[in-house]
């Protein structure tokens, strides 16, 4: 256990298990044979820390790692020099010169950035490592169709890369009778046959659940690793990651009619105790979960009332005498996994997760550990 920040008036306390992220690691890379698994680490591992995270999953073999921007990999290059970072976001403007010296792999996602990184290539006098994006039906970063066929009839523009990965990214995998998935995978092989062989990359978490044909040489696991449940609709087999109490920081009795939150949005229909809990907005606990969310007492759960406050929110633990002055709810944990907490909110456990704030008294644990922390 290693605590990044940690203060015994934390008004929240948030546990990463690192053994969990493990074994989902695990997991994923069991269902894919002779497939190599990386890790997708951006936006700092999904909100839950790329410095602990990341070596965690080196820990457990993992060589190949991908971020969004340049700056992330340039902070993950330190602590793991011997991995690949790929930058899933492109070669922005004039950026060669940062990339090469770092071994920092981009994902080239237009010609203009393959023209430049090539160039690149050719003033060092040594082909230089890329991924290479083709759109294959979402339109967001990528070759498409136009620009394909200008490589084809050009591949001498690929001279000084070094293609070490062919790419693209599932739009619905999630949902695995999505017609989608079929026409990407399509798409995927066809612009495939048109480029220089090379490793080639499509599934995501949820495409590492489909079919064994997405699996291709790499797959790019994140959410699955950090807890989040792959299939749509399905029993999650992911372990959950992320515990999160929230300190009551006080208990009222309030009387029948009365008004709770900004907005006045809940009334009391009769006497109740009302627990406010020392997590709000500004902490990444959404505002949508206003009069929607559930915590728990211990067993009990308790319904979020009023709307949710920048540093506070406020719940009805009347048929919940163990929720007292100074102890804590739970906002996250197993009995209210991530995705549920999502579903309640109007969202995506995706977005639960990046929007941790840094004011929760944070601990790196592993499940042993776990164990012994919120007994
Ligand atoms: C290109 C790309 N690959 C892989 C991933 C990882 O996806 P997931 O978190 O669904 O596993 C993402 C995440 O958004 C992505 O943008």
């Amino acid at each position: 256990m290693s605590t990044i920040t940690g203060a015994p008036y934390a008004g929240a306390t948030l546990t990463v298990d690192l053994g969990a992220i493990r074994t989902n690691y695990r997991l994923l890379r069991s269902r894919l044979g002779a497939t190599a698994c990386a890790a997708v680490v951006k936006a700092d591992a999904y909100g839950l820390g790329a410095a602990a995270v990341a070596p965690a999953l080196a820990a457990e073999g993992c060589r190949t790692f991908f971020v969004a921007h340049l700056d992330e990999a340039l902070a993950l290059r330190p602590l793991l020099p011997e991995v690949e970072i790929f930058v899933l976001n492109g070669l922005a403007a004039g950026a060669e010169p940062e990339c090469a010296p770092h071994q920092v792999t981009p994902v080239l996602n237009s010609l203009a950035q393959v023209d430049a990184w090539a160039a690149l290539g050719r003033r060092l006098g040594r082909a230089v490592p890329a991924a290479l994006q083709v759109d294959s039906g979402m339109s967001r970063l990528g070759l498409g169709e136009a620009e394909l066929d200008k490589l084809a009839a050009s591949p001498e523009r690929l001279d000084g890369i070094q293609l070490r990965l062919v790419m693209s990214h599932l739009a619905c995998a999630e949902r695995q009778d999505h017609p989608m998935n079929r026409e990407q995978l399509r798409r995927f092989g066809a612009a495939r046959a048109r480029l220089p062989k090379a490793p080639a990359s499509l599934a995501n978490s949820s495409g590492i659940f489909l079919d064994p044909d997405f699996h291709f040489d790499l797959a790019r696991p994140g959410a699955a690793l950090y807890g989040l449940a792959p299939v749509a609709g399905a029993a999650s087999p992911m372990r959950p990651v992320v515990r999160l109490k929230g300190r009551i920081v006080q208990v009222r009795e309030v009387a029948a009619g009365a008004a709770v939150g900004y907005g006045a949005s809940w009334r009391t229909t009769g006497p109740r105790r009302i627990a406010t809990v020392a997590v709000g907005y500004a902490d990444g606990y959404l505002r949508s979960l206003g009069n929607r969310g559930t915590a728990f007492a211990g067993d009990a759960p308790v319904p979020l009332v009023g709307i949710v406050s920048m540093d506070t929110a406020t719940f009805d633990v009347t048929d919940a005498p163990q929720a007292v002055e100074g102890g804590f709810l739970e906002l996250i944990g197993p009995k209210n996994p991530v995705d549920a907490l999502a579903a309640e909110a109007g969202t995506i456990g995706y977005e639960i997760l990046t929007a941790i704030g840094d004011r929760y008294a944070r601990t790196y644990a592993d499940a042993a550990q776990i164990e012994r922390l919120t007994a």
